[in-house]
């Protein structure tokens, strides 16, 4: 058990090795004008984070067959768009946080304008990263697809829609179907392309495995923003490397203040056996899905 632990440890280390010579490679040097934009989208992307959503790729990418260098570019392209996703949601205009990843928010180190500017630019580079990275094995169709997947993710029906919900959400109460709803687009979206653009990568898998994974990906995404919401009463400000106790002081509706911690915990370790059962029918190349799985609803950070 301590050894099969390790053993995917080891892989997730070498997915954020990847992922971060990806990122250091795609983003412009902070030498290249304009240098304080650059130095900004540097500062905001690289050294740091968990890399979960690159691993989600990788480790689907994997499961079906894909050969990592197919999926670097996929995986840098989720990372740049949930960086830039970060960049904005600690803006004084959204959540207003002054500390992510361990060190001073974006427009707390540069400027707000600076940070707008980040965020926007972050974006465009995931969409040239994504129709520029060139791979044999993937051709043009699957790579307008991946395209049209991380668009819809990315916008207002997908990240920016349910950034939308939770800015009008704040000092309101919501229902559990309202609150679902908002996690499964500012959070699960993302988490559920990063699924989809793993799977496309690779050589055709059949409807059933494509079908369970995008089930696994639904259930983890809303998991993995439950977890968020436990961590920000549970944990510190150390462990998180972000303030925490910030949804508290916003007062923001989350699954802890609507439903209690243990009952919150509960519905996370429930989304993590839902997923584990659609799975199911995926062979041992997929261990590594099952393992990111239980890391997200039992992490600490
Ligand atoms: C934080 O995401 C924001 C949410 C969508 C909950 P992560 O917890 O993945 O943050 P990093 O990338 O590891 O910093
Ligand atoms: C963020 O949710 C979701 C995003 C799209 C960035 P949170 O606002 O809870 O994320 P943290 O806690 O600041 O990382
Ligand atoms: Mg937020
Ligand atoms: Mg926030
Ligand atoms: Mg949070």
């Amino acid at each position: 058990m301590a050894d099969s632990r390790s053993h995917f440890e080891e892989l997730f280390q070498s997915y954020r090795s990847r992922t971060e010579d990806a990122l250091a490679h795609w983003l412009p040097k902070a030498a290249i004008q304009p240098s304080r934009l650059h130095e900004a989208m540097r500062y905001a992307v690289l050294d740091g984070g968990k890399r979960v959503r690159p691993g989600l790729v990788y480790t689907t990418g994997a499961a079906l067959g894909a050969a990592p260098d197919t999926l670097d570019g996929p995986a840098c392209a989720v990372e740049l768009i949930h960086a830039y996703s970060l960049v904005h949601d600690d803006l004084p205009a959204m959540d207003d946080d002054d500390l992510r990843r361990g060190k001073p928010t974006c427009h707390r180190a540069y400027d707000e304008g600076t940070a707008v500017l980040v965020g926007d630019a972050l974006q465009s580079l995931a969409f040239f990263v994504l129709a520029h990275h060139s791979s044999p094995a993937v051709d043009c169709a699957r790579r307008l697809e991946m395209v049209e997947t991380l668009a819809m993710a990315a916008g207002s029906r997908g990240m920016a829609g349910g950034q939308a919900i939770d800015l009008a959400a704040v000092g309101t109460s919501l229902n559990l179907a309202e609150l679902e709803n908002m996690h499964i687009h500012k959070t699960g979206a993302l988490i559920r392309a990063s699924i989809r653009l793993g799977a496309l990568s690779a050589p055709t898998a059949d409807k059933e495995h494509l079908d369970g994974l995008d089930h696994f990906a639904k259930c983890i995404g809303l998991a993995f923003q439950v977890r968020d919401d436990i961590l920000d009463v549970e944990s510190s400000t150390e462990t998180l490397g972000k303030i925490r106790g910030s949804d508290l002081a916003r007062n923001k509706p989350t699954y802890p203040s609507l439903l209690g911690i243990s009952e919150a915990k509960r519905i996370a370790r429930e989304l993590h056996e839902e997923a584990m059962r659609s799975i199911r029918g995926l062979d041992e190349r997929a261990a590594p899905l099952r393992y990111l799985s239980a890391y997200i609803v039992g992490r600490e950070r």
